[in-house]
């Protein structure tokens, strides 16, 4: 797999996750290593759409702990009980907020931060090990066309889990 993504020139969503996803298929499919393909998927989403932070959140004992990302310094730790991405850990299933103003015990790593969507990353036996988190600098950024093809993007990883 070479290491250059090759993305449409359109700013269409849709047609960028058609092109961009086989290629995160082809890019983990001969690597193991956990954190290295979280690394590139994090990488692969961020420079396909320019989103403000791409990362995810792993369960480590009682908490949600930073790991691989694309973007600003963030919060290292996330309690169950906090943040879109608690709650999507908590409720296992993608949350998706237009304003995350709004949302009652948003973390606020930034202040650019305006819209994200959550997607929890099930283990083999169906407890969430991760959540991929995606925050964007635009208002209502992420419809149920993120929530179909993130989820797709996820798969890939259960499937290594
Ligand atoms: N937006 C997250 C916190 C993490 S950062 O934004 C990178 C949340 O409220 O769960």
């Amino acid at each position: 797999m070479a290491e250059t993504l090759y993305l449409p020139d359109t700013k269409n969503r849709e047609a960028l996750y058609e092109s961009l996803v086989p290629q995160i298929a082809a890019l983990v499919e001969g690597e193991n290593d956990l954190i290295a393909n979280l690394a590139n998927i994090a990488a692969a989403l961020r420079e396909a759409f320019g989103f403000f932070w791409v990362g995810f959140y792993l369960k480590k004992e009682n908490q949600l702990v930073l790991g691989p990302f694309q973007g600003p310094i963030a919060c290292t730790r996330i309690h169950f009980d906090k943040g879109v991405c608690g709650a999507s850990y908590t409720q296992q299933k993608t949350l998706i907020v237009p304003d995350v103003e709004q949302f009652p015990g948003h973390i606020a790593c930034s202040s650019a931060s305006k819209s994200e969507i959550v997607v929890p990353v099930f283990a083999p036996d169906r407890s969430v090990a991760m959540v991929l988190d995606v925050d964007s600098d635009v208002l209502d950024d992420f419809s149920e066309i993120d929530a179909e093809w993130l989820k797709k993007v996820v798969e890939l990883i259960e499937q290594k889990l």
